[in-house]
């Protein structure tokens, strides 16, 4: 094939991938967006199968066939609550095969006497940023999967010899990038910077390794982009660079959501054994409520607003607030969903789950756009939601001071549907549970839920 139609078609395929982004920006062309990527992916993989000088075709089909049986396969069993971690696998996959394309290339150009500086510069920071992610969602994996401790490990000195570690890798990466053709140096590099992968994770408390896989998913696209360089390949420059900037955009999204920099995130070592346990206020009383008692409330009230956090996504009770819904509306009532940005533990964790539910686009509200109407509102639902709705957010003495909040404390009536006092991921206390307008429905989200849908049918 001419490399000018190579040339052309990746540009196409680039292009496309831009408006596929603009598309995913919406949850209404979200599904368009993702097609128009698929196609540039599509046409991408072709035309390098069709470009002899890569591989022969039947490696990469091979390559190919295998990969869309691993993916559909955990597509189909991978649990909704366990996709971070299954993002973080992906990352470091991508991660780990830039820097093999960076090393192959290596050791194929080592035995000349330098290599080109070009070349010899791309391969250290593919190799470098590579490493980094492969190693460092490697352990992201671990500590969302609990096989590694969730809570921040941490030793003496350990932002000093982070940054020693990294100042001496750069300066490996300095000298491979003269052109040096040095295997010890190159395999150094590549066992450094596994270990600061390594390093600069584990200090991360596990609740807060989605920030870090959202960062890491940024760090894969550098790396990828990087080993386009390498191959003087377009595509993979372009697309790497887009899920580089991708990456960090949503990495600084969820901080501002949470309230925290980055640097708080990576270097606080965040989500510690010290947080305030459940029952602190055990001895405050609070109004517990059963399904007959709520569905009395919700049936005749005028506005309901549910609020659904991760609670939602652990008791996977997306259908049953549709069909909550679907109960209500059918009685005249007006339906919203309040969706607060960092609610669950993933990006768009609410707005994936009630779609599974086919609940329509045009219920779910922003932040924004429904805190200026929670004091119109007749009974706001929270369902397995916690930190999202903490009042104590607008205490400037609270470790979640600032973190913007769903102002539900404002509404006329209050449920909160989940199975104990227990704090959510900040680990504190919420007053919002001791209000005298709030009422506490004890139980399993999916099971309370299923109790109230069967006690609505039964209203008149
Ligand atoms: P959380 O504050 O974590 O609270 C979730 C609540 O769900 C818990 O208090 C728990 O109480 C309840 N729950 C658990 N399983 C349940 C079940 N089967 N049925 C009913 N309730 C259940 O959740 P949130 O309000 O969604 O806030 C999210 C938090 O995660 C924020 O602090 C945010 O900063 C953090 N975070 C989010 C992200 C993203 S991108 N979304 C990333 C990192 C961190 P019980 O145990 O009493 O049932």
């Amino acid at each position: 094939m001419p490399s000018i139609l190579v040339d052309l078609a990746y540009i196409t395929s680039a292009a496309l991938f831009v408006f596929g982004l603009k598309l995913l920006g919406s949850p209404a062309t979200a599904r368009r967006g993702n097609a128009l990527a698929s196609t540039a992916m599509l046409l991408a993989v072709v035309v390098t199968l069709a470009h002899e000088d890569i591989l022969d075709w039947r490696t990469i089909g091979g390559g190919i066939l295998l990969g869309a049986i691993l993916g559909a396969a955990l597509a189909r069993t991978v649990a909704m609550t366990a996709m971070p971690q299954l993002v973080g696998v992906f990352n470091g996959l991508g991660g780990g095969a830039s820097a093999v394309v960076a090393s192959a290339e290596f050791f194929r150009l080592a035995g000349a006497d330098a290599l080109p500086v070009p070349d010899a510069t791309t391969i250290a920071l593919s190799t470098l940023i590579g490493t980094v992610t492969f190693s460092g969602s490697a352990v992201a994996f671990g500590k969302l999967q609990g096989l590694v401790s969730g809570s921040p490990i941490t030793f003496p000195f350990q932002n000093a010899f982070n940054l020693l570690l990294f100042v001496s890798l750069l300066g490996l990466a300095g000298y491979l990038a003269t052109g040096a053709s040095h295997p010890g140096a190159y395999l150094l590099l590549a066992g450094l910077a596994f270990l600061l992968g390594i390093l600069l994770v584990i200090p991360i408390g596990g609740a807060d390794m989605p920030v870090v896989i959202s960062l890491l998913n940024s760090y894969s696209g550098l790396a990828a982009s990087a080993a386009g360089f390498v191959l003087g390949n377009y595509i993979l420059i372009i697309s790497g660079a887009l899920v580089g900037a991708a990456g960090l955009i949503l990495t600084q999204l969820m901080c501002k959501a949470m309230n925290r920099s980055l640097a708080n995130v990576a270097f606080g070592a965040f989500g510690t054994a010290a947080a305030v346990g459940p029952g602190e206020d055990q001895d405050r009383p609070v109004r517990s409520v059963g399904a007959e008692e709520t569905a009395m409330l919700l049936g005749y009230s005028g506005s309901v607003v549910f609020v659904p956090g991760y609670g939602l996504a652990v008791a996977q009770a997306q259908h049953e607030v549709r069909r909550l819904m679907d109960l209500l509306e059918a009685r005249g009532i007006q339906v919203r969903f309040a969706i607060h940005p960092v609610a669950g533990r993933m990006p768009g964790h609410m707005n994936v789950l009630l779609a599974e539910a086919d609940v329509p686009y045009d219920r779910l509200f922003d932040l924004e756009d429904i805190n200026p109407d929670f004091d119109r509102t007749d009974v706001v639902m929270v369902v397995g939601a916690n930190d999202v709705v903490n009042p104590a957010a607008r205490d400037p003495g609270s470790a979640i001071a600032g973190m913007p909040i769903l102002d539900v404390d404002r509404a006329r009536n209050v449920v909160v549907v989940k199975r104990s006092l227990s704090p959510g991921f900040a680990g504190i206390d919420n007053d919002l549970f001791y209000m005298e307008k709030t009422m506490m429905f004890f139980g399993d989200a999916k099971e309370a839920l299923g109790d109230l849908v069967k006690e609505l049918r039964e209203l008149d």
